[in-house]
């Protein structure tokens, strides 16, 4: 991976031009936060790349009290699997690294509006950079703030935990978020999806869907299950019957 020091932002096109195709939804995103590191082409290759998302949550220990992975290991996620690699930031000013995680080869970058001072000179940038561009939203920020970003946006990613930890509970009230959201969009229009994430199971995720979530972020769910493969064939069932 190119050395960021070495060359100036606006240098280099943007590294890979290709722009994955998205499978229609409803879609499942496993989520590797909760997958076995060290067996990691296993865990992504129960992901079906006709269906299904690989979710990469990015923490750094400042936005969230917990740190994960860079854009090393979305590069690596990238050679394993073909699949749509959706990429959610929980990292203070996600500006300065959505250039590497583009190059590291994700599909979409999802940065939180809580993170950024200019939240529409960040959604650019990262249009900018040949890619989707995502805003996550924590449970005590209201759709409101997120409405003046929706234009353009392909993801509004509603958090039904507060970010930073795998298997916590489903927070309900969240629904009324999720029905909002897409009020908004029916009225207004607009590519978006819209996506849950935090507690997503078979049960809660038909419940996102029927309150209109599009896309479900599942880690707990799948990963530490006994059969990661059933798991994520059980919650794509829910989401394709709700
Ligand atoms: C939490 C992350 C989630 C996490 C969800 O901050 O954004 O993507 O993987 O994990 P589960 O599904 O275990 O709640
Ligand atoms: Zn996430």
């Amino acid at each position: 991976m190119r050395d960021p020091r070495r060359a100036p932002h606006a240098a280099a096109p943007p590294e890979p031009a290709r722009v994955a195709p998205r499978p229609a939804p409803p879609i499942a995103a496993a989520s590797i936060l909760s997958a076995d590191f060290s067996r990691l082409a296993e865990s992504l290759g129960i992901v079906d790349p006709s269906l299904d998302w690989i979710h990469c949550d990015v923490m750094d220990n400042h936005f969230v009290p917990n740190l994960t992975f860079g854009p090393l290991l979305v590069e690596a996620a990238r050679r394993l699997s073909p699949a749509f690699l959706d990429v959610h930031l929980m990292i203070e000013r996600p500006e300065s690294l959505a250039r590497q995680f583009r190059e590291a080869g994700a599909d979409q970058i999802t940065v939180h509006l809580e993170a950024c001072r200019d939240p529409r000179a960040v959604l650019e940038g990262v249009r900018a950079l040949n890619t989707r561009a995502g805003l996550a939203v924590k449970p005590g920020t209201p759709l409101a703030a997120a409405l003046p970003h929706l234009d353009g946006l392909d993801l509004l990613l509603v958090m039904t935990v507060e970010p930073g930890f795998g298997g916590q509970p489903f927070m309900p009230g969240m629904l009324e978020k999720v029905q909002a959201a897409r009020a908004w969009r029916e009225r207004n229009g607009g590519r978006f999806l819209i996506a849950v994430d935090g507690g997503i199971g078979p049960g809660t995720a038909s419940a996102a869907r029927a309150a209109g979530a599009d896309v479900f972020v599942a880690g707990h769910a799948v990963y530490a299950q006994p059969d990661p493969r059933a798991a994520l064939r059980a919650l794509r069932g829910a989401i394709r019957e709700a």
